[in-house]
C-alpha cells in the first residue's frame, strides 16, 4: 500500500470489545474480533500515520510500527481515547463497546450457593465514546475528522444514515452483522453528507485501504 495518503495524519482508532466486569471472575462483554480495527490500524500505519490503537481484550498481534493501548471496560477505554484525542487528526471507532455494565462490581467472586436465588444483575449505561468524541470542540471546529461504525441485521441504509446523525460524524462505516463478526472478509457501505457508497466484498485488509483512501479524501487540505 505505497500511497502515503495519511502521512504526517495522526489516526487514533479504537478497535474490539469491551469487558465490564460482574465479580473478579466473571463478566459481560460483546461479539468482536478486533480484526476490522486491527487492518484499518495496519494500514493507516502504511499509509503514512501515526498510529495510536486502543483496544479491548483480543487475540491479535499488534501491527508493526502501531503504538497499542490495551484497554478492558468502556470507561477506560473512553478515558484513553480522551487522553489521545487531542493530539489525533482522524479518530475511527471500530469498537463493540457494551452498552451498559453491572451498577456495581463485587470485590470477591459472587458463591453459588445450594438452594440460594440466583443473583439479580443491575446494569447502568456505559458512555458513548464516539458520540463525546464527536461532540468536542476539536471534532466540532473540524481538526479532528470522526468515523463510526455500524454494524446492523437489517434495514442497514434506514438504520446507518440515522445513526450518522445521532453520533454527529460525518462518516459512518455500515455492515450487516453478526456474520461478519470474525471473518476475514466483509462488505462496508459508506454514509456520508451526499448519500451512501458500497465498497464491495473483499478482505478487511482489502477494505481497510479502501476505506482510508476515502478518508484522506475527506480531510482537510492544510494550506
Ligand atoms: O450505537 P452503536 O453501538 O451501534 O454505534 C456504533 C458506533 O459507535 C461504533 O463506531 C462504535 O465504536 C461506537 N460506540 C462507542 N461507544 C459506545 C457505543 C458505540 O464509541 N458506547
Amino acid at each position: 500500500f505505497t500511497p502515503k495518503v495519511l502521512a504526517g495524519k495522526r489516526v487514533l482508532i479504537t478497535a474490539g470489545p469491551t469487558y465490564e466486569a460482574i465479580d473478579p471472575v466473571r463478566g459481560i462483554t460483546n461479539r468482536s474480533s478486533g480484526k476490522m480495527g486491527f487492518a484499518i490500524a495496519q494500514a493507516a500505519q502504511q499509509a503514512g500515520a501515526e498510529v495510536t490503537l486502543i483496544s479491548g481484550p483480543v487475540a491479535l498481534e499488534t501491527p508493526r510500527g502501531v503504538l497499542r493501548i490495551d484497554v478492558q471496560s468502556a470507561r477506560q477505554m473512553l478515558e484513553a481515547v480522551q487522553q489521545q484525542a487531542g493530539a489525533a487528526d482522524v479518530f475511527i471507532a471500530t469498537a463493540a463497546v457494551a452498552d451498559w455494565r453491572p451498577a456495581s462490581m463485587a470485590d470477591a467472586k459472587i458463591k453459588k450457593a445450594e438452594g440460594e436465588a440466583t443473583p439479580g444483575l443491575q446494569f447502568v449505561e456505559n458512555p458513548d465514546i464516539l458520540a463525546t468524541i464527536a461532540h468536542s470542540p476539536r471534532a466540532e471546529s473540524g481538526q479532528l475528522y470522526c468515523v463510526g461504525f455500524a454494524a446492523e441485521s437489517e434495514n442497514l441504509v434506514e438504520y446507518a444514515t440515522a445513526k450518522r446523525r445521532r453520533k454527529g460524524v460525518p462518516l459512518l462505516v455500515g455492515n450487516i452483522g453478526p456474520n461478519t463478526f470474525g471473518q476475514d472478509d466483509n462488505v462496508l457501505t459508506l454514509f456520508d453528507d451526499s448519500g451512501h457508497v458500497e465498497l464491495p466484498r473483499a478482505s478487511k485488509q482489502v477494505l481497510a485501504r479502501q476505506l482510508l483512501l476515502e478518508i484522506a479524501a475527506r480531510l482537510p487540505r492544510r494550506q
